[in-house]
């Protein structure tokens, strides 16, 4: 049996008093890609903001790469951020410096202290998405799919199990989220990351076809359990 990175037990989602979803039982093994699908409005987002802590679990039983989201108390959720990696639909990157120093931003921000270990760390994660060379590119010189590309870099800084993805490929042009799912597969199953993509795009999933969370009507279906 492979390892539980995710488990999600008798959980129900709120946005304020709003029960956005309930009762969502799944769990999730090392190495898994898991897609989140439904229509807008319908609680991805909230569901995987639960999951990387900025949304706090109020009912239910939830295990993230290993922290125990239940009362966990908010000074904690930095030490979950550094076991996961998160990847946003809009890249998120800072706008005043280059790639290099964002990379290098965050590894500050998560403990990071010595130089060469720092350097070496930058170089492998923009050689594993493929920007090896563009380390002294600015964000506004770059292309969507290099943005999103240097993201996932940021994703994968501390190495996690899992990355949760919120919509990575909403922004970009077919052939571009084509380039960026082939990495995503290939991160899956190289370092053997979990992998949770909030999406709700269909040629995207039709091309690449895997396990399906989806939500719909207050509730999570699981592809992967009988109905
Ligand atoms: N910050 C927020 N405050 C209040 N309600 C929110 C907030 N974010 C989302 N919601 C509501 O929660 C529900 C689920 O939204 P969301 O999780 O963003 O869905 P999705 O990602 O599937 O589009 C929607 O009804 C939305 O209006
Ligand atoms: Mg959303």
């Amino acid at each position: 049996m492979a390892e539980t990175v995710v488990s999600v037990r008798d959980v129900n989602i709120y946005q304020g008093s709003n029960l956005v979803l309930q009762d969502v039982n799944f769990n999730i093994a090392r190495g898994e890609f898991v897609y989140l699908v439904g229509k807008t409005g319908t609680g991805k987002s909230s569901l995987l903001k639960t999951l990387y802590g900025e949304l706090p679990l109020k009912e239910g039983v939830a295990n993230v790469a290993g922290f125990d989201l239940k009362g966990m108390d908010w000074k904690k959720v930095p030490f979950l951020r550094r076991n996961l990696g998160v990847v946003f639909q809009d890249f998120q990157l800072l706008t005043d410096r280059n790639v290099h120093q964002n990379l290098r931003f965050v590894l500050k921000a998560t403990g990071w202290t010595d130089e060469k270990l720092i350097e070496e760390k930058i170089n492998d994660v923009l050689d594993k998405v493929g920007l090896k060379s563009k380390g002294f590119k600015m964000p506004f010189e770059m292309s969507g799919g290099e943005q999103q590309r240097v993201d996932i870099a940021r994703a994968l800084l501390n190495s996690p199990k899992l990355i949760l993805a919120d919509e990575p490929t909403g922004n970009l042009d077919p052939e571009t989220s084509d380039e960026i799912m082939q990495l995503l597969f290939q991160i899956c199953k190289d370092y053997g990351t979990a992998i949770v993509m909030a999406t709700h795009d269909f040629i995207v999933i039709n091309r690449y076809p895997s396990r399906m969370l989806k939500t719909e009507r207050s509730r999570v279906l699981d592809s992967a359990v009988p109905v």
